[in-house]
């Protein structure tokens, strides 16, 4: 008896299954599929990835198979500075980028990307999902061959090397990798060290090699890239919250009917939630991780880092439409809390 019942439950999810990938297949080889190949520089374990597959599958079945979303994982299409410019001649649809990138084509994003703006992830996904602070930015760089269709949450990053940082005087003299544009390196020397912009993929080697002392970045990068092994000490500096950006080359988002554009937009935003709580779970997973290997983690008290980069804050705020951004990101801080 209980064989067949394993056997009609074998035979009835293979008829579901061979039904879903008729449908899908017989949708793919349609004439009008269009693939959008996306670039993504971290594993297939990574929130962002499994938020971009559940945003594929949306995508797929709601267009009626008018788009097919394929997602290149482990920087198979390039690092990402690389990426970018791929998907400005539309060689590539889409990538995952660092806001930090971003920022070298319109220098307003970096006010997304400032050392300690946001008061807690609410926060930051409170400011990422209102067009009316971010709807004009994400738009801006369509000059430029793309259009930023999110930003995704991307932890809290913290400094790591193999000494604890407690002070800002425990950086002195420490090159810490840092993302490439001109924001981190001025963050990271009012925070005390020394910025040593770099790609992700190059950290491990540079620390091991003593070219830099180690990095900056949040706890998935830290276990997944296995940074533990060469910078023991993960210190709670949480300087930065800042976001990777979902770009599209502006020739497939132009391109698209005004049906397909909403599902997209609102799609993304789905995405954009549930990768968020997918993070929590995955960044406490990781911190696991790296604690089972060796790693240990330092809490200093934050204060002292939040007043030496208040400078920056200045600094880049001088400008009467970044002042404009940077209050209406903090005016939400107070909103939320009410
Ligand atoms: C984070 C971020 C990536 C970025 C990386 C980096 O992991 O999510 O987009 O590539 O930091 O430090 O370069």
């Amino acid at each position: 008896m209980k064989k067949r019942i394993f056997a009609f439950i074998l035979i009835a999810l293979m008829v579901t299954l061979s039904a879903c990938t008729g449908k899908q297949t017989e949708t793919t080889n349609a004439s009008n599929t269009q693939v959008i190949k996306v670039a993504f520089n971290q594993p297939e374990t990574h929130p962002q990835y499994k938020a971009m597959e559940h945003f594929g599958e949306q995508i797929f079945e709601r267009t009626n198979g008018a788009y097919k979303i394929e997602l290149y994982p482990n920087e198979l299409l390039g690092p990402q500075r690389e990426t970018v410019e791929l998907v400005q001649t539309g060689a590539v649809g889409m990538s995952i980028v660092a806001n930090s990138l971003v920022e070298n084509f319109n220098k307003k994003f970096s006010i997304l990307g400032l050392p300690y703006i946001y008061d807690s992830k609410d926060h930051q996904n409170a400011v990422f999902t209102d067009d009316a602070i971010v709807g004009e930015l994400f738009k801006s760089t369509a000059d430029k061959g793309f259009t930023v269709l999110t930003a995704f949450h991307a932890g809290v990053r913290n400094v790591y090397t193999n000494k604890p940082i407690n002070t800002p005087d425990d950086l002195k003299g420490l090159k810490i990798r840092i993302m490439e544009s001109d924001t981190n390196v001025k963050m990271m020397r009012y925070m005390g060290g020394v910025g040593t912009p770099m790609a992700q993929s190059e950290v491990y080697t540079a620390t091991q090699s003593g070219v830099i002392d180690g990095g900056e970045n949040n706890e998935l990068i830290y276990a997944h890239m296995k940074h533990y092994e060469v910078a023991k000490y993960y210190s709670y500096t949480q300087h930065l919250m800042i976001p990777d950006l979902l770009i599209i080359n502006q020739d497939i988002y132009n391109g698209m009917s005004e049906e397909h554009r909403a599902i997209f937009d609102e799609e993304i935003k789905n995405a954009t939630v549930l990768e968020l709580d997918l993070w929590e779970v995955d960044a406490e997973i990781a911190k696991k991780t790296a604690e089972e290997n060796g790693a240990e983690f330092v809490y200093p008290d934050i204060k002292l880092f939040q007043e030496n980069v208040k400078p920056l804050h200045e600094e880049l705020t001088q400008d009467p439409e970044f002042k404009e951004l940077y209050d209406n990101i903090r005016a939400k801080a107070e909103i939320i809390k009410n």
